[in-house]
């Protein structure tokens, strides 16, 4: 099979699909996606270009990936201030990596796109009434009524415009002034301010200013250095809807390659990723950066096969695998899928999403021990040390918000919290304090993988 023959943007219509909503009326699906197709692109060929070569830098031991955001955006929750709160623990969980873990650290959110999501069941029964289930803003509604659940294209032109307010602000928060590293320390959260972590946090942001000052002093300006005043922020999600990924793709002019321009990285998620279905075949065709989930069903051979098909040429920083066994299976699978790649030759980088292999249920809620996540991330680095490959990154399910989602953490939240600000959409995220704490924990090990590295 030399499937790379006969891709095209729409090459996955004639393949298998898996969590494909069914629209009532195929009329007004396609009108909606030629609408999409006449609209500006969300990025950039060039961007994702330059996120590809960050990415190979982490691949090759050089820098950390930090990738994270809600499980799902809503419609509902669109406003600056959820925004700028995401963005700024976002900047200081990247601050401590970088002083704490010394590290270079490419920052990618789950955000401007994070709408559509795949579900173990197609339908949700409540009380005998049998609807469909909800798929993300994108697709429907979370209501449960049979208007509310039926999917609607129309959505995916608010889905459009959202990621592009989304995108606007984020480029002006990176870009503007308020990513400068002079304001490291009023970064810091209100809600975070009087918390475990924030003494710790707060002793970062205070060597960060010495260092700056000392800048000052020897007659260097902070400002004249892109590197301090601003930073570069980029925007993923899973490229689940195929529909819209098609209608977003375009030709980049400088090259002639397609580029899905949905965003600068995407991904396959854990139920999508049959090689000869429709989203690997969507995929491996556009040029972006991917991600690809690996979850416990995954086979060494398999993942060699996929590898195949989305980065046939071995470039560093095409492909990202985000690996999510859950804390207690990570130790025993992981290992088989690091060593065929080594065996192989293929330049990837690994990330850990200690979330989605860690849910359980808790008092009638979804939640994930915090405990857990950080015990995979932790054995996560320790395969790798033992294997000799570098732990790339981390992938979480987080907010800005004060949010009660995921139990324990520094604050200790319990079972029985979790009613009392419950928001989430669809996985329970870290708050903003728990998502400082998993910052500091990776700090830690990734000091602890440098030193290790160069005592052998
Ligand atoms: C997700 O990242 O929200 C998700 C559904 O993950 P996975 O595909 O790994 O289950
Ligand atoms: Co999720």
């Amino acid at each position: 099979m030399m499937p790379s023959d006969s891709w095209s943007p729409q090459s996955w219509r004639t393949k298998p699909i898996q969590q494909a909503p069914s629209y009532p009326d195929a009329a007004a699906l396609g009108e909606v996606e030629r609408t999409l197709a006449g609209f500006p692109p969300l990025v950039f060929a060039g961007e994702a270009r330059k996120l590809k070569r960050a990415l190979a830098k982490v691949a090759a031991g050089d820098a950390f990936l930090l990738q994270g955001g809600d499980c799902a955006e809503s419609f509902a929750e669109h406003s600056a201030d959820n925004i700028r709160d995401f963005f700024r623990v976002f900047l200081q969980m990247a601050v401590v990596l970088t002083f704490a873990g010394a590290s270079p650290v490419v920052k990618i959110g789950r955000i401007a796109g994070q709408f559509a999501k795949p579900r173990t069941n197609p339908t949700e029964n409540v009380n005998g009434v049998e609807l469909p289930i909800y798929r993300g803003d994108i697709v429907n509604d979370m209501e449960f009524t049979a208007k509310g659940r039926t999917p609607d294209p129309s959505r995916q032109l608010e889905a459009y415009r959202q990621s592009a307010a989304t995108l606007n602000l984020l480029r002006a928060f990176a870009w503007g002034g308020y990513a400068n590293l002079e304001n490291a320390h009023r970064w810091m959260l209100g809600f975070v301010a009087d918390s475990p972590q924030s003494e710790r946090y707060a002793e970062v942001a205070g060597r960060l200013t010495q260092e700056l000052d000392f800048m000052r002093a020897i007659g260097l300006d902070p400002e004249a250095h892109e590197q301090l005043s601003r930073t570069d922020f980029y925007t993923s999600h899973e490229a689940l809807l195929l529909g819209f990924e098609q209608a977003m793709t375009r030709v980049d002019s400088t090259t002639g390659d397609y580029y899905a321009t949905s965003g600068h990285m995407i991904w396959i998620g854990d139920r999508t990723r049959q090689f000869d279905h429709a989203h690997v075949e969507y995929c491996r065709g556009v040029k972006n950066p991917l991600g690809l989930k690996c979850g416990p069903s995954l086979k060494p051979a398999d993942l060699l096969r996929l590898i195949d098909l989305l980065n046939p040429a071995n470039e560093p920083g095409r492909l990202t695998l985000i690996t999510r066994f859950g804390a207690d299976k990570v130790g025993e699978l992981l290992p088989a899928l690091v060593r065929a790649v080594q065996r192989e030759g293929r330049s990837i980088v690994w990330s850990c999403d200690p979330m989605h292999g860690n849910t359980i249920s808790a008092n009638g809620y979804k939640t994930r021990p915090f405990d857990r996540i950080m015990a995979e991330i932790s054995a996560f680095f320790s395969v790798h040390r033992a294997e000799g490959t570098h732990a790339g990154g981390v992938h979480l399910e987080m907010t800005g918000k004060n949010v009660t989602e995921c139990t324990g953490g520094a604050r200790e939240i319990t079972a029985g919290d979790l009613s009392s600000r419950y928001h989430t959409y669809c996985d329970p995220r870290l708050n903003a304090e728990q998502a400082i704490e998993v910052a500091f924990l990776v700090a830690e090990l990734l000091k602890a993988e440098r030193d290790h590295a160069k005592a052998g």
